[in-house]
């Protein structure tokens, strides 16, 4: 068809009729319109086609992955981007990069003073420990900074969604001590993969991809005054390093993952067995007027 024709038409059918239309949403909308017409021109779709892909979204739904799609379309990586190209654009620099929150955290875990263990005692895997401060771009430390921290257990899955896990297993809100200081002991992740034959797998197969992350772990790092920090850091070593469906990879979040066997260091360590440790410090960007929110509302689980 010719683009005038679709135009003519979409004029029609996008004007009005009722009421006064919400503009944002008036314009967002008829846009998408728009720009789905013209696939669908373009490329031919067929009724059976188009009500195929109606009939995916619907399962989508029930499945409850959108935010698994979100992330595998790279739409989470997106609006990162668009995160940091404002902050750029203010003058804001330096800091700890921040990379996509995942549709997997979970409000409402143990808060801990300084320091906290995060697993349960129920799985087998690598002793891991982790530590470091959290300070402002001038390099002060930040005393009673929020660091949320979750993750995978060995075998990808995360609490609350595998009902198989204790409550808020692998999951803490630590409070950095008075010199900006965190710690925690863990047990090893391993990196989380779509359900298989759910709908990101099915989607993410007919593009030729696969939806593996590496193993990695989730942060948010909050305290007054400063901008709220979603990031997370992967463990090096992992084979999908820099091949992660969700596109969350930043050089500056694959810390040095240093494997202890010494008697010394594991006795000094307050442990029994060979253990992981890394070291890793946040650094929290000042918040600043005129700027997106680095307080994103989402939808989130709520433990009960
Ligand atoms: C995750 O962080 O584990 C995750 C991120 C995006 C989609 C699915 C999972
Ligand atoms: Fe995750």
């Amino acid at each position: 068809m010719e683009k005038a024709a679709i135009d003519a038409l979409l004029k029609d059918m996008q004007a009005p009729t009722r009421g006064e239309p919400t503009p944002r949403v008036k314009a967002i909308v008829d846009r998408i319109v728009r720009d789905l017409f013209y696939v669908i021109d373009e490329y031919d779709v067929e009724p059976s086609e188009f009500w195929s892909a109606v009939n995916y979204l619907t399962q989508a739904g029930r499945n409850d992955e959108y935010g698994l799609i979100a992330a595998g379309l790279g739409f989470e990586r997106f609006l990162d981007v668009r995160l940091d190209a404002a902050e750029e654009a203010a003058g804001l620099t330096g800091g700890t990069p921040r990379t996509i929150e995942g549709p997997l955290y979970v409000a409402g875990a143990p808060l801990c003073k300084g320091e906290a263990r995060l697993d349960d005692g129920s799985e087998e895997g690598e002793i891991l420990i982790m530590h470091g401060q959290v300070r402002d771009t001038d390099g002060q430390p930040v005393a009673g900074a929020h660091v949320e921290v979750w993750h995978a257990n060995t075998r990808g899955n995360y609490s609350f969604f595998d009902k198989s896990q204790s409550p808020f297993n692998l999951r803490r809100t630590i409070e950095t001590d008075a010199e900006g200081r965190y710690r925690f002991r863990t047990t090893m992740p391993s990196g989380y993969a779509v359900p298989p034959e759910g709908s990101t797998d099915t989607l993410l197969k007919q593009l030729g991809r696969h939806g593996h992350r590496p193993a990695h772990i989730h942060f948010f790092v909050s305290a007054p005054g400063f901008r709220k920090l979603t990031t997370q850091i992967n463990i090096d070593g992992d084979p999908y390093l820099h091949d992660d469906f969700a596109f969350a990879t930043r050089d500056e979040l694959i810390p040095a993952v240093e494997r202890n066997q010494d008697p010394e260091a594991i006795a000094k360590a307050g442990l029994n067995a060979p253990f992981a440790r890394i070291a890793f410090d946040f650094e929290l960007r000042s918040e600043a007027a005129a700027l997106p929110s680095a307080e994103v509302q989402r939808p989130r689980a709520e433990a009960a």
